[in-house]
């Protein structure tokens, strides 16, 4: 196995007083799916900005493509930034800009692409996630949930990352719509990006794609390995979490 691509040694974080992280380890191999699994609160978006180095540790290394992000400038974290494709929790897309506008984002601020280029990538993408020119024109307030959640992929991908992280992309969907993100995104590792980590309660996608879970409980990971095995594993702890999330 070569080097990790993203890998986080013994981190820490906290904010105030109260600690989230107390000590998170793991390496994301080049073309593995890594999905992170916890409760509500538990530090599941805490953990996936600090691989992004959205945020800092308070302690620990987080290292991407070789470098330690932990101490890069804001200014170094750009392109580093830039390797990576982030869908945010809840899509988070820019209410007042169009489809378009939000997909041809990162196009408009990290390249010189002209303005027929930047709508070819935009089209390819969207058609990427299933969408078609219908949807160009529209504001993020005119689309479904699952069809938000698509923009939110297909701008990520736009930039053509080398990491796609996930934050909760099935969760607030009906199973079908939910069932269709899982396809579009098995349909991403086979194609675009076959390198990602992803945030989920979701018990059934976890079990579809991930190569290895971990399960975050108490600001460190209790479990984490291939699939079976951490399913199976009799810690008391880890199975009072699977059991409330299988219900
Ligand atoms: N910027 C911040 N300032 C203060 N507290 C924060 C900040 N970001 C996160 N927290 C706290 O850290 C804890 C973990 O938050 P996080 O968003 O990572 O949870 P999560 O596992 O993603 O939860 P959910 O499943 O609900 O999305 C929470 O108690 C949250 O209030
Ligand atoms: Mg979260």
């Amino acid at each position: 196995m070569g080097e990790p691509l993203i890998e986080l040694i013994d981190v820490r974080k906290s904010f105030g007083a109260a600690p989230v992280l107390s000590g998170v380890s793991f390496a994301l191999e080049k073309g593995e799916t890594f999905v992170i699994m916890g409760g509500s609160g538990s530090g599941k978006t805490v953990t996936l900005r600090l691989a992004a180095g959205l945020i800092r540790p308070d302690s620990g290394q987080v290292r991407a493509f070789g470098r330690n992000l932990e101490r890069l400038s804001e200014e170094e974290l750009l392109p580093v930034r830039r390797r990576m494709g982030y869908v945010f929790q809840g899509a988070a897309l820019f209410d007042s800009l169009t489809v378009y506008e939000n997909v041809a984002y990162s196009l408009r601020e990290h390249t010189d692409l002209g303005e027929a280029e930047i709508r070819g990538q935009v089209i390819r993408f969207l058609g990427l996630v299933g969408l078609n020119g219908d949807v160009l024109s529209l504001l993020p307030a005119e689309l479904s949930g699952g069809m938000r959640k698509r923009v939110g992929i297909a701008r990520a991908l736009i930039g053509a990352p080398e990491v796609i992280l996930f934050d909760e992309p099935t969760a607030g969907l009906d199973p079908t719509n939910a069932k269709l993100v899982v396809e579009l995104i098995e349909q991403v590792h086979a194609g675009v990006c076959d390198s990602s980590i992803v945030v989920t309660h979701d018990l059934d996608l976890t079990k579809t794609i991930a190569d290895r879970v971990a399960i975050l409980i108490d600001g460190r990971f209790a479990a984490l390995g291939p699939v079976g095995g951490v399913l199976q594993t009799h810690d008391p702890l880890v199975q009072a979490f699977l059991t409330g999330e299988a219900r």
